[in-house]
């Protein structure tokens, strides 16, 4: 069985105590953090860059940072993550020009690299980059916002890109992000994801290892 892991978006914690969020959340049983970038130009949300993923590793934290970028366009703003300590970057390829240069980017930095098709984009352009991916990451909701429903045509879409995946023998993560809870995580396993993003499921809830206890009791059945 692959292993399965749980990251929580920090975009549904407290900002004005982001460390300790953080530290708490990893300390429930967290695997890596999602960290959510958005520009207010290819999503309608502003929130977090790269002095805020810099505080973070400033701050003590060691656990992997993956940057999810909700921005148009990606390419300079990859640098500056990579400088600030991201352990994975991905994009949208609506994001970006040259999306084959902008893998490599990521990956010349050291960074792992990842594209993110949202719940309308067709998975096409990613047969051509399975050799510069080390993740897919599938929307699950429209990206902007944090505390939206699932969208159910996801799971059809991740038994899609998991056949792609295997097909094509990389070792590539499967992420799926918007609108995971422990009522449907495991339905979403199943599908095929193998990483999974959940902001307000565990920050909205006072125990958040309660939330990932009960996240993990769900993968196992
Ligand atoms: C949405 C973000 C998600 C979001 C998930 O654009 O990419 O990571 O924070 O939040 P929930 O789990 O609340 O849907
Ligand atoms: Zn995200």
């Amino acid at each position: 069985m692959k292993d399965f892991i749980i990251a929580p978006s920090i975009l549904a914690a407290d900002f004005a105590r982001l460390g300790e969020e953080v530290d708490s959340v990893l300390e429930a049983g967290a695997d890596i953090i999602h960290f959510d970038v958005m520009d207010n130009h290819y999503v309608p949300n502003l929130t977090i860059g790269p002095m805020v993923c810099k505080a973070l590793r400033k701050h003590g934290v060691t656990a992997d940072i993956d940057v999810h970028l909700m921005v148009k366009p990606v390419d300079r703003i990859i640098g500056d993550f990579i400088e600030a300590g991201a352990s994975m970057i991905t994009f949208h390829p609506q994001g970006s020009e040259h999306i084959d240069r902008s893998l490599q980017m990521i990956r010349d930095g050291g960074c792992k690299s990842g594209l993110v098709f949202n719940p309308a984009t067709p998975l096409t352009e990613l047969q051509y980059v399975m050799d510069k991916v080390d993740m897919v990451l599938l929307m699950s909701v429209n990206p902007g916002f944090g505390g939206q429903k699932f969208i159910p045509s996801t799971l059809d879409k991740l038994k899609e890109a998991r056949k792609l995946i295997d097909e094509s023998g990389y070792d590539i993560r499967l992420e799926v992000d918007g609108g995971i809870t422990e009522s449907n995580i495991a339905e979403v396993a199943r599908a095929g994801a193998d990483t999974f993003v959940a902001g307000s499921a565990i920050f909205g809830k006072p125990d958040y290892k309660a939330v990932i206890d009960a996240m993990r009791a769900e993968l196992a059945t």
